[in-house]
C-alpha cells in the first residue's frame, strides 16, 4: 500500500491509500474517523453489489454500526433531488455531526454523498472509496462537492474536503472498458500538465494499463494522486489560478458534454476531445508548438479515446456555451494552455477568432473518426 497525504495544514491533512485489496482494510483505515462508531454508506445499486458487502463488513468488523443508502445510477441522478432523498435516509437514520459518510462508487457517488456530507447538519465527516478510475484519479481528491444544475455541470455545491480517500486498485476489475478508457483521459491530463513521464509511461504501456496489470496501475493512479495533492494543497480553492490547471481540456469538454445533453460522452471522452480542442487553440493562439499538440492526441489516441468533436455538433453551439462554464469570467472562457508538456498556463485572453481556428485545426486534423455510441448508465 502506498501512503500519500493531502497537506492542507490546519489540522486538516488527509491520507490517500492505494494498493490492491484494500477494501478488507476499510475497517481499520477508516473506522478510527468515526468517533461516533456510526458509518451511512452511499452508493448505486451496481456498486452495491459488487462491493458493498465487503465495505460493511470491514466497517462492522471494526465496531461500527452501518447503514446503507443507494440511488438511482448514472449521472442523471446528479441531482437535488436524489440529494433531498439521501437527506431524508440521514435524517430516519438519526445521523448526527459524528456520523461518517462513505462515499462507494464512481464521481457521481462521490460528488453527490460529498455534498450531502458538506451540508447535512451544516457538515459530517465523510471518506471517499472510488470504484472507477476517473473517480481515482480525480473526483475523489480534493474535496469538490456538487451536483448538476439545469444544463450546467456541477452548478451547485461546495469545497468540503474528505477526512481519507481509499483507494483498492482490484475494484477496477469490474469496471467496463469504456470507463477505463476515460479514466485514462485524465491521468494523460495529468501528463500534459505536470509530468512528461507519466505521459510516456500511459503511451507506451497501453497493453499493460488495459490488461490491469496492477503494478502499473498503481504506477499512474499514484502518480496522478500525487500531482493531484500537491495542486490542492497549493490551491484548494481554486483561488490562485493552480487549481486551475486541472481544467486542462475542460472547457470544451464541458461545453461538448452540456451540447451532447451529457448523455453521449463519458465525461474522460468529452475531455480527451476538449484537451486535443486545448492543443489545437493553443497552437492558433501561437502558444502550443505542434508537437506538443502531436504528443497530447498520440497519448489519447493510444488509449483509443475520441480526438474529434462529432460534425452533429456544431462549433458555433460551442463557442456560445463556452461563456456559461463555470471558469468563465465576465463572460469569457479562460483555457489552459500549454507551452509544452508538463508546462501550462492559464490564459483568460484568448480570442474568439483563435478558438474558432483552433476548433477548425481539430476538425481538420482529427475530425472523420468515429464519434463513440451514447453512453448506457455510467457506473
Ligand atoms: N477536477 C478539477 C479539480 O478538482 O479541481
Amino acid at each position: 500500500m502506498t501512503v500519500l497525504t493531502v497537506a492542507l495544514g490546519g489540522g486538516r491533512d488527509y491520507p490517500i491509500h492505494v494498493g490492491g485489496g484494500l477494501l478488507a482494510r476499510a475497517g481499520e483505515l477508516l473506522a478510527p474517523l468515526a468517533r461516533g462508531g456510526r458509518a451511512v454508506v452511499i452508493t448505486q445499486p451496481p456498486i452495491e453489489s459488487c462491493y458493498g458487502a465487503a465495505v460493511r463488513d470491514a466497517l462492522v468488523g471494526a465496531g461500527l454500526s452501518v447503514r446503507t443508502l443507494a440511488f438511482p445510477n448514472g449521472e442523471r441522478s446528479k441531482t437535488l433531488r436524489t440529494v433531498a432523498r439521501l437527506y431524508d435516509g440521514l435524517y430516519e437514520a438519526r445521523a448526527d455531526r459524528r456520523t461518517l459518510i462513505v462515499a462507494l462508487g464512481g464521481g457521481v457517488v462521490g460528488d453527490v454523498a460529498g455534498f450531502v456530507a458538506a451540508s447535512y447538519l451544516r457538515g459530517l465527516p465523510y471518506v471517499q472509496i472510488p470504484t472507477t478510475l476517473l473517480a481515482m484519479v480525480d473526483s475523489s481528491v480534493g474535496g469538490k462537492t456538487g451536483v448538476d444544475f439545469r444544463n450546467g455541470k456541477n452548478l451547485i455545491g461546495a469545497f468540503h474536503q474528505p477526512r481519507a480517500v481509499l483507494i483498492d486498485t482490484n475494484t477496477l476489475a469490474t469496471l467496463p472498458r469504456r470507463d477505463l478508457r476515460s479514466g485514462m483521459a485524465e491521468v494523460v491530463k495529468y501528463g500534459v500538465i505536470r509530468d512528461p513521464d507519466l505521459l510516456d509511461f500511459v503511451t507506451s504501456r497501453v497493453k499493460d494499463l488495459a490488461g490491469l496489470d496492477p503494478a502499473a496501475l498503481s504506477h499512474v493512479v499514484g502518480r496522478s494522486c500525487r500531482i493531484k495533492a500537491d495542486v490542492v494543497a497549493g490551491d484548494e480553492r481554486e483561488e490562485t489560478g493552480l487549481r486551475a490547471l486541472l481544467n486542462y481540456g475542460h472547457t470544451v469538454g464541458h461545453a461538448l458534454e452540456a451540447a451532447t445533453r451529457y448523455r453521449r460522452f463519458r465525461h474522460g471522452e468529452a475531455v480527451a476531445i476538449g484537451m486535443v480542442s486545448a492543443a489545437c487553440i493553443g497552437e492558433a493562439a501561437g502558444v502550443t508548438p505542434s508537437e506538443t499538440r502531436a504528443a497530447v492526441a498520440g497519448a489519447l489516441k493510444a488509449q483509443r479515446l475520441p480526438l474529434a468533436v462529432p460534425a452533429d455538433v456544431p462549433a458555433a453551439s460551442l463557442t456560445g456555451l463556452l461563456s456559461l462554464d463555470k471558469k468563465a469570467e465576465n463572460g469569457k472562457a479562460r483555457f489552459v494552455l500549454a507551452r509544452g508538456i508538463g508546462n501550462v498556463a492559464l490564459h483568460g485572453d484568448v480570442c474568439e477568432e483563435d478558438v474558432r481556428a483552433g476548433l477548425a485545426l481539430q476538425a481538420r486534423e482529427y475530425g472523420g473518426g468515429d464519434a463513440p455510441a451514447p453512453a448506457e448508465g455510467a457506473a
